[in-house]
């Protein structure tokens, strides 16, 4: 089976949920503690194994180009004032030459479209799509967790967790079929529907593992609602013709584009950081006395 090298993040989105922030700043590079979100994503890709990391970008974005490229004035200056540490953690982030890819959306089409626009850099072969918004607080990485059925089932596999069975409208939701190695069919897949017409609460959080065939089905797809190309309209024709899986995740999703994920993650991500815990625990119950 081919192993899973590359990995697509498209970061060409508007960021509208999350305005004025996203004015001049593009909402992969907000901030969840001290780490921008694109960074969790990429470094949840490197710990699954993959090689290669290629960005669909747009306008405004040049800066997320700028972050994976080496700061050498910066590298100088940590070195020279001993700043070991944080040197260290900076090149630990830091990709490889050569494997970082940057294309353009050239117009916010959707997520189909961003996807698309990857079609030459990933070629061939089997690719992971990990949604940079979408950040996970887990021991083992949500890809990493998605390979391990991948490996045994090889096809399409995304990623789920459970939503309230109330907020269905807001997700693309799958329907849970027989399990399968660590993972389970999917007999159907939604996307934003009401809650009385949704086959689960089982909703897809934002990392998949796709075979490169959704690109002709891409190409060949028409625009849907708000003149956008979903991605799922393609990836529900790959379903009749290859095998397709869902994988419940263990861990939590944070939606980082909108505010109140946002807010979530940062609580939770400084929790887990022993340097902070006690501090945000007392900020958190001084506030909650206010
Ligand atoms: P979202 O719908 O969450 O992103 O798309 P958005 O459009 O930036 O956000 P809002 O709703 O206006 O606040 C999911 C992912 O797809 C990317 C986004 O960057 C995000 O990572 N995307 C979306 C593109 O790359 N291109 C698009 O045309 C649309």
């Amino acid at each position: 089976m081919t192993k899973l090298r590359k990995a697509v993040f498209p970061v060409a989105g508007l960021g509208t949920r999350f305005l004025p922030a996203t004015k001049a700043i593009p909402k992969e590079m907000l901030t969840v503690v001290d780490k921008p979100v694109i960074q969790y994503v990429v470094d949840e890709a490197r710990e699954a194994g993959i090689e290669h990391f290629i960005f669909v970008t747009g306008r405004n974005k040049a800066v997320i180009e700028d972050h994976f490229d080496i700061q050498v004035e910066l590298y100088d200056t940590l070195e020279r004032r001993g700043k070991n540490a944080v040197l260290e953690r900076l090149h630990g982030m830091q990709p490889q030459p050569g494997q970082t890819s940057f294309t353009r959306q050239q117009e916010p089409l959707g997520l189909g479209h961003a996807v698309w626009c990857a079609r030459e850099l990933v070629g061939n072969e089997p690719f992971a799509l990990l949604l940079p918004d979408m950040i996970m607080q887990s021991p083992k990485g949500c890809l990493s967790q998605m390979v391990e059925v991948f490996d045994k089932t090889g096809g399409n596999v995304v990623s789920v967790e459970e939503c309230e069975p109330s907020q269905t409208h807001k997700y693309g939701i799958v329907g849970r079929g027989a399990d399968v190695a660590g993972g389970f069919e999917i007999n159907a897949m939604v996307e934003k529907p009401k809650p009385e017409d949704a086959p689960s609460n089982f909703y897809i959080n934002g990392r998949y593992i796709l075979q490169p065939s959704i690109f002709d089905l891409l190409a060949q797809q028409e625009r849907g609602a708000g003149g956008e190309i979903q991605l799922t309209d393609s990836m529900l024709t790959l379903m009749e013709q290859q095998p397709f899986h869902g994988y419940h995740f263990t861990g939590r999703t944070f939606d980082c584009g909108s505010p109140e994920g946002f807010v979530e993650a940062n609580l939770a991500f400084a929790l887990e950081r022993p340097d902070l815990r006690e501090h945000v625990l007392r900020a958190v119950e001084a506030s909650g006395r206010n």
